[in-house]
């Protein structure tokens, strides 16, 4: 390494041209995912509350997010459902005509451009609100997999690219791929929230998608925030049953676990930026305290550099007009 005076490095910071001709890190429209969250019904839009500028809303207007987004060179976006009505089984969520099925086939047909990637899990379904079927109280593992396997296989049916089992339960990715490949949908891929960590960050989202466990929490199924090893194995199990795009998620908290998973693994790699993440910067911005386009952009940035290919976020329409 050359050394001072001989080497300086603010040359190279001296004006914006020179920054951006040695700029290593690009975030790009195309790789952004934006969260969408369908509900029942025509002409709805709901506020959700703790996510200032997200809506629950009907399919009809949820096209009308989506096409927005698309116009902004967004790449994909990702689909939860809330049901008409939910039961201890969840049984709504392999409803053929259901809002996340209705929705995909709207986007299929009127926004092609766009990755159409379904959110699969039970918690939205569940009058309990746990991510599986409850046996005394637990979450009983391997009685869930096979409702995953019918919400995967009717999202589908409707026509969804991607399928992103977020449950956290054992074998689901395993179990799913086979279920698929069954049903002769061999193209259909899965992006598997392989590290999904439990704590607080979750706590808008549990409003938006109506989806808080009337008893208890998740640490029983979704990851201890502090274990970056299991993190790995976790991945590597979903790899082996067959993922073809692997996440870490939250995002911004665990950009280290974002590293390692993408230098150890080579896997595309997709990070979610989630709703206690986009919250803060929010709640801040309004206040004043801070800048909120700025450290919106910052704060993808870092979720890029860290080596996510993917970054699913709340502000990817918007990111995606200011990048263009
Ligand atoms: C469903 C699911 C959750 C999120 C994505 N899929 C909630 C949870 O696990 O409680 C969180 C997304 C966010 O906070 O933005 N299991």
């Amino acid at each position: 390494m050359p050394e001072f005076p001989a080497y300086r490095p603010r040359r190279l910071r001296r004006t914006e041209a020179l920054r951006a001709l040695v700029r290593e890190t690009r975030l790009s429209p195309s790789q952004l995912v934006l969260p969408l969250f369908a509900r029942p019904g025509q002409g709805v839009r709901q506020p959700v509350e703790s996510m200032p500028g997200v809506h629950q809303t009907s399919v009809d207007e949820l096209v009308k997010d989506a096409r927005a987004a698309a116009d902004a060179g967004v790449g994909g976006v990702l689909l939860f459902g809330i049901p008409e009505h939910k039961d201890e089984q969840g049984t709504s969520a392999w409803d053929d005509s259901g809002p996340v099925q209705r929705a995909v086939r709207a986007l299929k047909n009127d926004v092609p451009q766009l990755v159409v990637i379904t959110d699969v899990c039970m918690c939205e379904y569940t009058s309990h609100g746990h991510c599986g079927v409850l046996v005394n109280g637990d979450v009983d593992n391997d009685a869930t997999l096979e409702l995953l396997s019918r919400e995967a296989l009717s999202h589908a049916r409707a026509g969804a690219d991607i399928v992103a089992p977020s449950d956290m339960m054992d074998g689901r990715v395993g179990a799913i791929r086979s279920a698929l490949d069954g049903a002769g949908f061999t193209n259909t891929a899965i992006m598997s929230y392989s590290a999904k960590f439990a704590g607080a960050f979750y706590g808008p989202f549990r409003d938006a998608a109506e989806s808080t466990p009337q008893s208890g929490d998740r640490r029983g199924y979704q990851m201890d925030a502090a274990n970056a090893e299991e993190a790995l194995r976790e991945t590597w199990l979903d790899i082996e049953e067959g993922a073809d795009i692997v996440m870490v998620k939250p995002a911004g908290p665990y950009l280290d676990v974002i590293a390692r998973v993408k230098a150890e693994t080579g896997y595309p790699l997709a990070a979610y930026q989630v709703s206690g993440e986009f919250a803060m910067i929010q709640a801040a911005a309004e206040r004043g305290w801070i800048d909120r386009e700025r450290v919106m952009m910052e704060s993808l940035l870092g979720i890029r550099r860290a080596g996510a290919d993917v970054i699913i976020t709340y502000f990817a329409a918007e990111a995606a007009r200011l990048l263009r």
